[in-house]
């Protein structure tokens, strides 16, 4: 996948290549299309980003202070180690950086929904 394209943001000249070879049925493109996976992956990565900062204010609003930092810095890194790995020309250190920090921000993720989870204790509503 990484081998795809190794510019960013634009995969070579323009956002999505021009003469893609797609492939039928068109769901098909989403697993065994190299293009159209790098193409998704490389802008899910904003989706993830949006998702991590909702959580990461509503933990901060309910004092989860720690989860609400790990979880932007994780998501940050994240898409920093992305766009190296790419920029590299899937450079094997960084990909794997990539890999396990994905692990990482999975686990950041668990803790602070754990956090926004649990009860608060009696008497503190105010
Ligand atoms: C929150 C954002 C992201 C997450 C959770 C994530 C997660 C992952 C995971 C789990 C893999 C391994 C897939 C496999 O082995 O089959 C992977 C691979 C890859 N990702 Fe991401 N990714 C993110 C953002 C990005 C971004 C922004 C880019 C580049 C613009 C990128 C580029 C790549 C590349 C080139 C690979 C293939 C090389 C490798 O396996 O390390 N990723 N990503």
């Amino acid at each position: 996948m990484g081998y795809a394209f190794n510019s960013w943001p634009k995969m070579g000249d323009e956002y999505f290549p021009s003469g893609t070879p797609m492939l039928q049925p068109f769901i098909a493109n989403f697993v065994d299309n190299p293009l159209v996976v790098q193409f998704v992956h490389r802008w899910l990565a904003w989706a993830v980003a949006a998702a991590a900062s909702a959580l990461a204010v509503l933990a901060w609003s309910r004092r989860a202070f720690a989860p609400a930092i790990a979880v932007v810095v994780a998501v940050t890194v994240q898409i920093l180690l992305g766009i190296a790995t790419l920029l590299s020309g899937v450079e094997l250190w960084i990909a794997v950086a990539h890999q396990a920090m994905a692990a990482v921000l999975l686990a950041t993720f668990v803790v602070a929904a754990h956090a926004l989870g649990r009860p608060r204790a009696v008497g503190a509503e105010a």
